[in-house]
């Protein structure tokens, strides 16, 4: 077995330079504040980390094997824990000492003897289910960790009843429902139209169960429900296996399709389905919907370009720099005969990774958490940004680079218009952000706001709490992680009291206007 050695790649390089390492720190040190009382539960987060060097050399950040995180918060005293996630492709790889799996989810570029595994990474997001933390990654089912420990417990199909083989890394908790919602994308194999949407209850057990054609196989990363519809968004990155073949590539840029939008009725059929067309447009992240009289209103992150298109590019192979991706609400009229929907002004800066108060997920909310970019603090630092993807400049232009770019913390007042954030200074970024509000039944937004701050030359990063609804004021509290956190994607708060319950009870004390 030889020494891994990761190539010479900007891609491998500062924030982005491997872990490989697991750890457990006790009793994190506070470097400055206090410590808010009440704020008593875990917060799991998770990336990617590279087990071994990729078999081609480049690659995407987005690819890498799935490492989870949790801070547990008892009173005062924050302890962290990093495991990587033992799915079938990490153990295959562990005993063979290297990479089995090469470009981004390309089934033809695997070594023969992993013909059989999955290559799903299990990096992406985090979420409760009976007692038990899932691991998710969109191209896999769930894996399941140990809340306390990250200990893997195994890949997770509820029992045998989800007959999808894989699904989405943005599952959403109703909390009026005090239900799970989450769908499988290419849910028969990797280039499929199979769409399968699922709503389970807290335990995992099956409520709700629709199966429809997507318009084609592409990229369906995220997506949003109301009191009554689910909504996905089809843009134009495309899955054709004859071409992945070709190119190498998992998605194409084909802007000849538009963005087709499908409203599903909750608890309806497949021939219940709506479709609504519109320009080629794209987007990674949803925000939120509602439903606002007989308007469905659809809050997202969206670039009037191919956002991927530093990496995943039109026939022609040129990778560029897209739209900035920003606030934008897309309006979709349900009483009239219209097949078309409208896309609303931009709001605030480029931005990704927006949170809102998870109370408010299906219904009328008022505030958003984010990450802000902007111009870069030197010319060093522009240079930097981007370097992940390939491209320079990235901060000022496309998008944010969560790795080697810049972002502060910051919230958008959908009522107002205001912007809030705070910067931690040059060559510092900051990770999603999770709300968690004070008690349960307290009014929106009143709460706390966690992150986690990487300081990009000190190599090593903080755990931040702030006061929701007062950013700028700066962090409550902030504690010395002690190690260096490599950029994680999503992740989701559990308080306390769930882990006896198996319940959010934030989910039976709100009261959401219109319900
Ligand atoms: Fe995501």
């Amino acid at each position: 077995m030889k020494a891994p050695h990761f190539p010479n790649l900007p891609l491998y390089q500062g924030w982005g330079r491997p872990m490989r390492v697991e750890s457990s720190v006790d009793s994190l040190v506070l470097l400055d504040g206090t410590p808010p009382e009440g704020l008593n539960g875990s917060w799991y987060k998770v990336g990617p980390d590279r087990q071994y060097p990729p078999r081609h050399g480049d690659d995407v950040f987005i690819d890498g094997e799935g490492m989870a995180h949790v801070f547990h918060f008892d009173r005062g005293t924050v302890s962290y824990r990093s495991r990587w996630i033992r799915n079938a492709r990490f153990l295959a790889q562990e005993k063979a000492g290297r990479s089995l799996f090469g470009e981004y989810r390309n089934p033809f570029d695997k070594d023969p003897s992993a013909r059989d595994i999955s290559g799903g990474t299990a990096n992406t997001n985090a979420v409760l289910c009976g007692d038990q933390i899932l691991i998710l990654k969109e191209d896999d089912l769930p894996y399941a960790v140990h809340p306390k420990t990250l200990e893997t417990i195994g890949r997770f199909d509820y029992g045998g009843k989800v007959k999808a083989q894989r699904l989405s890394a943005h599952p959403k908790i109703d909390p009026v429902a005090d239900s799970v919602l989450n769908y499988g994308n290419q849910a028969k194999g990797d280039g499929t139209l199979d769409m399968a949407f699922y709503e389970f209850d807290q335990e995992g057990n099956i409520r709700d169960e629709i199966w429809f054609d997507a318009p084609f196989a592409g990229h369906v990363h995220d997506f949003c429900f109301t009191k009554n519809y689910v909504v996905f968004a089809f843009h134009p990155l495309v899955t054709d296996l004859e071409t992945v073949k070709r190119t190498g590539f998992f998605f194409q840029w084909r802007p000849q399709h538009g963005m087709k939008i499908a409203v599903l009725k909750r608890r309806g059929t497949a021939a219940d389905i709506r479709w609504f067309d519109g320009p080629p447009v794209s987007f990674g992240h949803t925000v939120n919907a509602f439903e606002e009289g007989s308007t469905l209103c659809f809050d997202l992150l969206m670039s009037q370009s191919n956002v991927f298109s530093f990496h995943f590019t039109a026939e022609d192979g040129k990778r560029s720099m897209p739209d900035p991706q920003k606030l934008r609400r897309i309006k979709i009229d349900l009483a009239g005969n219209g097949a078309t929907y409208q896309i609303t002004p931009e709001i605030g800066p480029i931005c990704e990774l927006a949170r809102i108060d998870d109370r408010y997920l299906g219904y009328p909310y008022r505030y958003i958490w984010t990450l802000f970019g902007g111009p870069p603090s030197s010319p060093e630092a522009g240079a930097a940004q981007g370097a992940m993807a390939g491209v320079t400049g990235g901060g000022t232009d496309g998008f944010i680079d969560i790795f080697n770019g810049e972002a502060d913390v910051g919230s958008i007042d959908r009522h107002t218009g205001a912007i809030d954030k705070y910067s931690f200074g040059p060559r510092t970024n900051v990770h999603e952000s999770q709300f968690v509000p004070r008690t349960p039944d307290s009014p929106e937004g009143d709460g706390w706001l966690l992150t986690i701050v990487n300081r990009l030359e000190e190599h090593r990063s903080e755990l931040a709490i702030f006061d929701a609804l007062k950013l700028s004021a700066g962090p409550l509290a902030l504690y010395d992680i002690g190690v260096r956190v490599r950029s994680t994607f999503h992740g989701n708060w559990v308080p306390e009291e769930t882990f006896r319950t198996h319940r959010y009870a934030m989910s039976r004390k709100v009261s959401v206007s219109g319900v």
